[in-house]
């Protein structure tokens, strides 16, 4: 598989902190590739620098072997990227709709395109993440799973190939993390997306990513098959715990 996003050494400095430190991967097109580590690891700042709301203090990223190290985000969005936040970012004050038609009108396919045309666009996206009978509501009136879908249907309806996931499980209870995982790998398959992901829940990434990438304090600790990272020492740890597989 061709490589469709390579990073290569990047670091990234918060005055004195070096919360991503000379970390190089690739994202193979078609793969979900597992982004793991402990909190605080650096796992959201390597998110926020690879779609550019972050700068790279040292090292460069491409995108099918085009640079975008400092390329603007919705110029990389353009390009084909999107991606969620771990704390959802929603216009408080748009409805449901409003908000993933502006997502439409700023993804890769905007070019004069109608008004009415992104709405119904909007609403096929709505309806796939389930939020089709909230889509007149305001987003602060929603909750926190419904923003959780918002926040996802938003960065589909950009029409991405890759798609940057930063938790979708978090803060969810038991049912509906399931649900929001069953939708993501829903998404991939029908929208042929490249995905990486970021979960703390360890059985979904064995289960969901062909490989999956390692950090502890900024830094690439392994890399390899969901198999082989389980059982990488280091990995194990720093952030799994020799019994992590009984609570998984
Ligand atoms: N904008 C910022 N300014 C200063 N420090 C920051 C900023 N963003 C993150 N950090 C610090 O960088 C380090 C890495 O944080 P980051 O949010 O990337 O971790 P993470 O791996 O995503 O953790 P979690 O699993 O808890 O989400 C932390 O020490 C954090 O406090
Ligand atoms: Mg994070």
């Amino acid at each position: 598989m061709p490589e469709i996003l390579t990073c290569e050494n990047i670091t990234k400095r918060f005055g004195g902190l070096i919360a991503v430190n000379n970390v190089s991967f690739s994202i193979k097109e078609g793969e979900t590739l597992g982004f793991i580590g402990p909190n605080g690891a650096g796992k959201s700042t390597m998110v926020n620098v690879m779609s550019g709301n972050l700068k790279a203090t040292h090292g460069s990223i491409h995108m099918d072997g085009v640079e975008i190290t400092k390329m603007p985000p919705h110029v990389r969005v353009h390009n084909g990227l999107a991606r969620t936040y771990q704390i959802p970012r929603p216009f408080p004050e748009l409805t449901a709709i409003a908000s993933v038609v502006a997502a439409v009108l700023c993804g890769k396919k905007r070019k004069n395109q109608s008004f009415d045309d992104a709405s119904s666009e909007a609403t096929h996206y709505l309806e796939f993440v389930g939020l089709f009978s909230k889509r007149n509501v305001i987003a602060k009136d929603l909750t926190f799973y419904e923003l959780r879908m918002l926040e996802l249907a938003r960065a589909l309806a950009t029409t991405p190939k890759l798609l940057f996931i930063d938790e979708v499980m978090a803060g969810l209870n038991p049912g509906e993390a399931n649900a929001a995982v069953k939708l993501v790998e829903k998404a991939k398959a029908q929208f042929d997306l490249t995905i990486f992901w970021i979960e703390h829940v360890m059985a979904v990434l064995v289960e969901a990513a062909d490989r999956i990438v390692a950090i502890h304090y900024g830094e690439k600790i392994a890399e390899g098959t969901p198999d082989e990272v389980v059982n990488n020492d280091q990995v194990i740890e720093a952030y799994l715990g020799k019994g992590w597989r009984k609570y998984a």
